[in-house]
């Protein structure tokens, strides 16, 4: 298929700085964020304005040539890595990436797919406004792969996850016709709300090239408080009598194990845990504060004694400044990293109903325990979105590929059958790409399936879009 002749057409199409096709500079485009999965192309593309991009989609159409799109390739589930068949042409959306308009007045943001998404909030930031998709990869990810994925981050419980932050979108179609839906209408009930479609679907339907954000006032500042605690159920009552108090402003309610904690201090001795004494596990709240942060800060340590005295909490520590609020927010952070650093990690990111979530973990513990006695569960996350992180490290002293080798398979599944025992998702946040593929087929139900096959019918009629992401090739 890698006629010379289409690599002609792709040339007049994208010209030579759209075109990667000698097998060293393509090598990086070719393996997932997590080194899980390698793949091969017959070319990357990398077009630079969103009508390339449809002529780059149609004359592969026209070819039926697989089509396999790429943001900043920081996902976790392989979304982004071609087969290594070395047929499928690899969009590369990086060059895509110009801001096209704020407007601060309906508070929406419009851009190219491939902006990187800290350029987007400095961008938004620069006319005083907020976005606040916000997450550990930022400096890299790019805005389409953030809707493509549906990414959450760390401030989903006040603002909702890319979905609810989409006000438009523009799509190619697997035949390069443009679907093009960017006024950031708030009110529009003409028919299906087809924008819906494409966010999430990892690029098997079609390939995202610009994106409406909405826009949020930008808090004068946050208070972000460290707190010691029992368990999640701690962290969530502590959440509901936050908000009892202080109304929608808090931001982000995170769950972090001592274990978790303590993997972080032992890689980086500079992170200081401010509540070191504590022997329980660890909750990070931050909260929006508007106007006066003294009535905040008053009103959130009211909170904060009352919980005391209940034995709700153990301690809390409030931070002072800018610079010991992003210290905590490091040491939340800092946790994947430090897990890469120990070798690796069984991810997984489930979600259960709230009040199970404690429940969730508990047995996760135990079953985790009793199953593989010496492995090392860091538990995590989200938890004011009952998303939780429940990452397995091999044993102390055991080869961390060797474990995973063995053992990876056989850990998913106990956590999750879990997570469904409970009536959770197996994917809160991270996506199926190709890593969960089986993984959806095997626990969604046959009408959610049959509906996701047909969508998939009758958009990609051909297969041509990311085959063997998200759904089984038909
Ligand atoms: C996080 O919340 O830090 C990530 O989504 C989880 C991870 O990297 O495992
Ligand atoms: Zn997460």
């Amino acid at each position: 298929m890698k006629s010379p002749e289409f690599i002609r057409r792709l040339h007049e199409i994208v010209g030579e700085a759209g075109i990667v096709d000698d097998a060293d500079r393509m090598r990086e485009y070719l393996v997932d964020e997590r080194e899980l999965f390698h793949g091969s192309a017959a070319v990357v593309v990398k077009p630079s304005t969103n009508v390339e991009l449809s002529q780059v989609m149609r004359i592969c159409f026209d070819a039926k040539i697989e089509m396999v799109p790429q943001g900043g390739n920081t996902g976790y589930c392989g979304g982004a890595t071609p087969d290594s068949s070395g047929s499928q042409v690899l969009i590369n959306l990086s060059r895509l990436n110009r801001m096209r308009a704020i407007d601060a007045r309906a508070m929406t943001l419009t851009a190219d797919a491939g902006l990187v998404l800290a350029d987007a909030q400095a961008h938004a930031a620069e006319q005083g406004l907020l976005l606040p998709l916000a997450m550990g990869s930022q400096a890299s990810c790019q805005l389409g792969g953030n809707l493509s994925t549906n990414a959450g981050g760390l401030a989903v419980l006040r603002y909702g996850t890319a979905r609810e932050l989409t006000a438009g979108l523009e799509v190619v179609l697997p035949n390069g016709d443009m679907l093009s839906d960017l006024a950031g209408l708030r009110k529009d009930n003409t028919g299906y709300d087809l924008k819906q479609l494409f966010i999430g679907a990892e690029g098997s339907l079609g390939i995202i090239s610009g994106v409406c954000l909405r826009l949020f006032p930008r808090p004068h500042s946050n208070l972000c408080a460290w707190l010691g605690l029992r368990h999640i159920d701690d962290a969530l009552d502590l959440l509901n009598a936050a908000r009892a108090a202080l109304g929608d402003r808090i931001t982000s309610m995170e769950f972090i194990a001592h274990d978790a904690i303590d993997l972080v201090s032992a890689n980086n001795p500079e992170s200081k845990n401010p509540l070191a004494g504590h022997e329980g596990d660890f909750g990070l709240m931050e909260i929006a504060c508007f106007g006066d942060g003294q009535e905040v800060a008053a009103a959130i340590e009211a909170v904060f004694e009352s919980a005391i005295a209940r034995g709700n909490l153990g301690d809390a520590v409030i931070a002072q400044n800018e610079s010991q609020r992003l210290a905590l927010w490091r040491m939340r952070e800092s946790i994947p990293a430090a897990e890469r650093l120990a070798g690796g990690s069984v991810k997984h990111d489930i979600s259960v109903p709230m009040g199970e979530l404690c429940a969730f973990a508990e047995r996760c513990r135990s079953s985790l325990a009793k199953n593989f006695p010496d492995a090392r569960l860091i538990l995590y996350g989200h938890v004011g979105d009952g998303n939780l992180h429940c990452n397995v490290l091999a044993p102390n002293g055991q080869s961390a590929e060797d474990f995973r080798a063995e053992h990876a398979s056989a850990i998913s599944t106990l956590v999750h059958e879990l997570a469904r025992d409970f009536a959770g998702s197996v994917s809160a946040e991270h996506g199926i790409g190709q890593l969960k593929r089986d993984l959806l087929a095997a626990t969604t139900s046959p009408v959610a399936m049959g509906l996701m096959l047909a969508v998939k019918n009758a958009i990609d009629p051909h297969g041509l879009m990311n085959p063997g992401k998200v759904l089984s090739p038909h």
